[in-house]
């Protein structure tokens, strides 16, 4: 059995942070070095420029995310590690899908009704205000990265089940109307996502400004991790570790024994400077290693660059002989060409002369059962031809006599018999 093809990607946009790495990083790095499933992993590159025109941040991003992902085992020759931007057949790809997609599926997308719907609380006369076709149409984009590679199972987030369904649809629409090109995906989502809290307690996120980025220096940790929000309980009060993020964040980090031994710390009242400087060393260690590979990473970009475009050539392997068929199929090419592919061979498998002709045959073969005793007839007969003749002067004069429908059947008759015939004629 094949192996079960896991493909994700990840937008270019942002700085990695703790809760990437807890919530995205660390499951798909683990299922990078998964020998029994065939794991695809790219830089949304494309995807970044929806909603970002900031291209030196767009550049950043990229890098970062990529020597993150190196930094922290992402194994390149079990998985294909690539960047979108690097794979041409993508955006081909999105073209002819968008041909297929119909505009009312992308008008239902989260991400453009969410955009509507704030042009509207804010009363402004477009609703389309600042919505450009690059955010309308990401799911297409979005389907053409997975069906490119015939991804099967896509590990996303809640937020982007609706596209994983989008790519069906799309998929299977092609399939319909071309040929069976395309895997139809399904999305797998983890039911209890990670959430992390910030340094405000809130979700860490980006949109907020509360993140710790993974690989910043040990300084810039230790200042972050200062500015973890706490309440006002004094060094020898008892804390609740279960309402604290620097518990929460140790805890994420450590082994059930390390957390238990911190937790009781808290009840014994430790203060919560202490408190943040074990967060703080618990962290820098456990980052130390990854980061200094990501220091050497982000120094040698040559190398960085060089890992993707082998990433690439090994994801062309798969999108360029599917992207030949996906033009074959749809009547893109060469003149000479006389490849009767998808859409054109399925309808050959089952063409209107294959059908006729199928259908004949059954008639025929029905008829016959039928014409069979008047078929004896004329060949018993001692002048066989004067036989076959009058006999189909017999049934010529009774065909005048019927009604349509009857006249048709007998009519069908005649023809085969005069055929049977035909050597006595
Ligand atoms: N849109 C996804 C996100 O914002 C990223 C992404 C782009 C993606 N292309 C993909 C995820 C294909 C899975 C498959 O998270």
């Amino acid at each position: 059995m094949s192996k079960t093809r896991v493909l994700t990607g990840i937008t270019t946009t942002g700085t990695p942070h703790l809760g990437n790495y807890l919530g995205a990083i660390r499951p798909a790095v683990q299922a990078s070095r998964d020998h029994s499933l065939s794991s695809f992993f790219f830089l949304a590159d494309f995807h970044a420029l929806i909603k970002c025109h900031d291209p030196a941040r767009v550049a950043q991003s990229t890098r970062e995310i990529a020597a993150t992902w190196l930094a922290l085992g992402m194994d390149y020759n079990n998985a294909v590690f690539y960047r979108q931007s690097d794979i041409p057949e993508i955006p081909e790809l999105t073209w002819v899908l968008t041909c297929l997609c119909s505009k009312g599926l992308m008008n239902r997308a989260h991400a453009y009704k969410a955009a509507v719907d704030e042009n509207r609380n804010a009363n402004k006369a477009d609703l389309d205000d600042g919505v450009t076709m690059g955010l309308f149409s990401y799911p297409v984009l979005m389907a053409a990265d997975i069906l490119m590679f015939n991804g099967q199972k896509i590990p996303v987030g809640k937020d982007q089940i609706q596209h994983i369904e989008m790519a069906r649809d799309i998929a299977g629409r092609f399939n319909h109307t071309f040929a069976d090109l395309f895997t139809l995906p399904e999305a797998m989502v983890d039911e209890n996502p990670l959430t992390i809290s910030g340094l405000d307690g809130r979700k860490m996120s980006k949109s907020y400004d509360n993140t710790i980025p993974l690989f910043c220096s040990s300084d810039e940790l230790r200042k972050l991790i200062n500015q973890i929000h706490t309440d006002l309980r004094e060094p020898g009060e008892p804390k609740d570790p279960d309402n604290s993020t620097i518990f929460e964040l140790y805890s994420l980090f450590a082994t059930d024994e390390e957390a238990d031994a911190f937790r009781a710390k808290f009840f014994e009242g430790i203060a919560w400077g202490d408190a943040k400087t074990e967060l703080f060393e618990y962290l820098d260690n456990y980052l130390s290693g990854p980061r200094a590979r990501y220091n050497e990473l982000m120094n040698d970009l040559g190398s960085l660059e060089q890992i993707l475009k082998q990433g690439a050539e090994k994801a062309r392997g798969y999108s360029v002989p599917l992207l030949q068929q996906v033009r074959e199929s749809v009547g893109i090419r060469a003149l000479d060409s006389t490849a009767a592919f998808g859409g054109e061979k399925k309808k050959k498998e089952k063409s209107a002369e294959q059908i006729a002709e199928e259908v004949e045959r059954k008639k025929r073969a029905s008829l016959m059962y039928i014409l069979k005793p008047m078929l004896e007839r004329v060949e018993n007969a001692e002048d066989s031809a004067a036989e076959a003749k009058a006999l189909i002067e017999e049934k010529e004069q009774k065909l005048l006599t019927l009604k349509k429908k009857t006249k048709q059947k007998a009519e069908n008759e005649l023809t085969l018999l005069k055929e049977e015939l035909a050597q006595y004629l």
